[in-house]
């Protein structure tokens, strides 16, 4: 018989309000391939609150994760009987929701005999570019979505140095708070990003904090207080009005992410003069244009290459998850039935080496 040159795996996410299932095949070479990628979004059950409702989450999880995984293996045309192991994410994340997606696969690897590995969502997110993109260690990642706005210097599988983060809300969560405020629909971003189109970006000055600091945090609180002290100030808000604070946030956000990528860029640059500077992008911000053309520029200004996965790999999905579980798989990782969930779960913690 010959031996299969390919590893197949079922990946697992439900750390917030996507219920993603998804096959993914590894080449031995490491070239991947994605069989079936299925996402069943909570927006319609969250939109009502302006926010994630955990246990609201939770409870979708746990009454749509079944049909979700056969569809991923009726999509990828495969049997439960010819995965090689199971990914599914155990943290970070709204820890009712993670522990769905983690008891779903133990159960699972416990009743068809396959190995189980626990994936943190972040290393999810920090390797979906390898997975689209093949991009070689070491890379720099930025990460930016509702729940994490991080700087991630991704050295290999298992080793991630995490060069800056938010101290206060992340990013997609600033988008989510100013679009309430100003009575725009969920998620936020997407709307902020609409009206700011037709927006004066000149008309609000808002702060732009920790720039002058050498470190590479984040803090989007105070940007989120000056828009709301800005609103009453000239409410009630004409629609011109809330264009001109979109557009006015926006600029402020994209004017932050860009220094503060080149200041990234430069530390990245000399703990590896030798490399080519590789600057990842991911997570459900990266959806938005004015951002991503920010970043284009500073990112060519600075001599580095950029790599931006599709939207459908930036945004909470269980392709990434897949991934990450066959790159340990390929270096002979997996883990225990009794893996605890972990609500929180740093990426540069010790128990992410291999
Ligand atoms: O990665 P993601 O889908 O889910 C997690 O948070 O893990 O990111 C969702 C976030 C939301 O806060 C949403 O408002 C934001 O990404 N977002 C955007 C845009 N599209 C999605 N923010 C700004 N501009 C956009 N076009
Ligand atoms: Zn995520």
């Amino acid at each position: 018989m010959t031996k299969k040159t390919y590893s197949l795996i079922l990946g697992i996410e439900t750390s917030c309000d996507e219920t993603a299932a998804s096959i993914v095949a590894r080449q031995s070479n490491g070239s991947a391939k994605i069989l079936s990628n299925i996402v069943r979004s909570q927006i319609e059950e969250h939109a009502p609150y302006g926010g994630v409702v955990p246990e609201l989450a939770a409870r979708a999880h746990v009454v749509h994760i079944s049909d979700i995984i056969k569809r991923a293996l009726k999509e990828a045309n495969v049997e439960f009987a010819e995965i090689d192991a199971i990914g599914a994410t155990a943290g970070p994340g709204l820890i009712g929701g993670v522990l769905v997606g983690i008891t779903v696969a133990k159960a699972l690897c416990a009743s068809l005999d396959k190995p189980l590995i626990a994936i943190n969502h972040l290393e999810g997110h920090a390797l979906s570019a390898r997975l689209s993109d093949g991009v070689q260690f070491p890379y720099l990642m930025l990460l930016v979505s509702g729940g994490h706005t991080q700087f991630i210097e991704v050295k290999k599988l298992g080793e991630y140095n995490l060069l800056g983060t938010t101290i206060d809300d992340a990013l997609g969560e600033a988008f989510d708070k100013t679009a309430k405020m100003l009575g725009l629909g969920y998620p936020g971003g997407p709307e902020v990003e609409k009206m700011a189109k037709n927006g004066d970006a000149t008309r609000f000055k808002f702060p732009k904090p920790l720039l002058h600091e050498k470190r590479l945090d984040f803090s989007f609180s105070g940007l989120k207080t000056a828009t709301r002290l800005a609103a009453e100030k000239i409410a009630p808000l004409s629609e011109q009005d809330r264009s001109d604070i979109c557009a006015s946030f926006q600029k402020t956000v994209v004017d932050i992410l860009c220094a503060r990528t080149k200041d990234a860029l430069e530390m990245f640059k000399q703990n590896h003069p030798n490399e080519e500077l590789r600057f990842v992008v991911a997570g459900g911000v990266a959806a938005n244009r004015a951002i991503a053309l920010g970043l284009e520029k500073t990112i060519k200004e600075k001599g580095a290459v950029l790599f931006v996965p599709p939207i459908s790999l930036c945004t909470d999905n269980g392709a990434m998850i897949a991934w990450a579980a066959a790159e340990r798989y390929a270096h002979g990782v997996s883990d225990e039935l009794d893996f605890s969930a972990r609500p929180r779960w740093p990426l540069d913690d010790e128990s992410m080496k291999i």
